[in-house]
């Protein structure tokens, strides 16, 4: 049987094994995928051994997404801007890197949500490593504008002077700004930040927010409530990132047994199962 896994530390809440196990469900697919839970710096050895032991596809969670795409010994055009990956392959004995996250943020958002991104002026929260796996992706959807804001601006400049490039090929003006000194709304808010995890208050000051904007937060469940009732409360439409989760697995599942998945039916059934 094929067998796949995602590893992280912690892994225990990882919703990857369900989504990936009613994927193979519905096309018909017979695989095995499990969770891994990986020592703080363990994480080299535990990718060699799972692929010495068989394994075909990895993804990568928090914190090891750095670390995976070091680790590889090639990377998609995506991982290389992102410097971050969140699956790992084994193709002709070579580790290969890829990084769906972007691409499950984006189909979340034109798919599942319906707000089409072209052309829209969009604001980018945070410049860790959240923002880093999505603006690559962002930008090849072609919106007009993408404002990368941050609490501390050098990481936001240097993130943006990475994707410079892209961005100009794809015809977006793309910015970096300190998220304190905002002063215009956007059609499209992000929250790519750890500020709920940390307790912090919401990120950016509240004229970034107009009646219906599409207000995101890349989290989901307890983590992406404040962001959301911050939003509904300015007449924005929020949404959680619950889409991106399951989007980014079908892109992975996709790339591994080359079929799309139905990422939609699936989404609706996971969240009947959230809390
Ligand atoms: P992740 O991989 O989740 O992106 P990270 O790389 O540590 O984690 O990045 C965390 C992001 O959340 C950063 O943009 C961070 O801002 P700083 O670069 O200024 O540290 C942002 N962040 C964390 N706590 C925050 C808070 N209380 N308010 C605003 N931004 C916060």
């Amino acid at each position: 049987m094929d067998i796949y896994c995602v590893m992280g530390n912690p892994i225990e809440h990882s919703k990857s094994p369900w989504i990936h196990t009613r994927f193979a469900e519905l096309e018909g697919q017979t695989l095995h995928y499990g969770r891994r839970l990986v020592p703080i710096h363990g994480f080299a050895a535990e990718v060699q051994s799972f692929f010495a032991q068989g394994g075909r596809g990895c993804n990568i969670t928090v914190p090891f997404k750095f670390e995976a795409a070091a680790l590889a010994n090639q990377a998609s055009q995506r991982v290389t801007l992102a410097m971050a990956a969140n699956i790992l392959s084994l193709q002709d004995g070579k580790l290969l890197a890829d990084n769906t996250d972007g691409t499950g943020l984006v189909n979340d958002i034109e798919c599942n949500a319906g707000v089409e991104l072209k052309g829209r002026n969009l604001l980018l929260i945070g410049a860790g490593g959240a923002a880093a796996g999505v603006l690559g992706p962002l930008l090849l959807a072609r919106p007009a504008s993408i404002t990368v804001a941050n609490r501390t601006l050098p990481k936001a400049s240097a993130l943006v002077a990475r994707h410079a490039a892209l961005a100009a090929q794809q015809g977006v003006e793309l910015r970096a700004q300190s998220s304190q000194s905002l002063a215009s709304s956007f059609d499209v808010l992000i929250n790519a930040t750890a500020s709920s995890l940390t307790g912090g208050a919401i990120p950016v000051p509240d004229c970034t927010l107009k009646s219906g904007a599409l207000a995101y937060d890349m989290m989901y469940g307890n983590a992406a409530r404040g962001f959301m009732n911050w939003a509904q409360a300015h007449g924005a439409q929020a949404r959680d990132g619950l889409g991106m989760l399951v989007e980014q697995a079908a892109e992975a599942f996709m790339i591994w047994r080359g079929v799309r998945p139905p990422a939609r039916q699936v989404l609706a059934e996971l969240r009947l199962l959230m809390p």
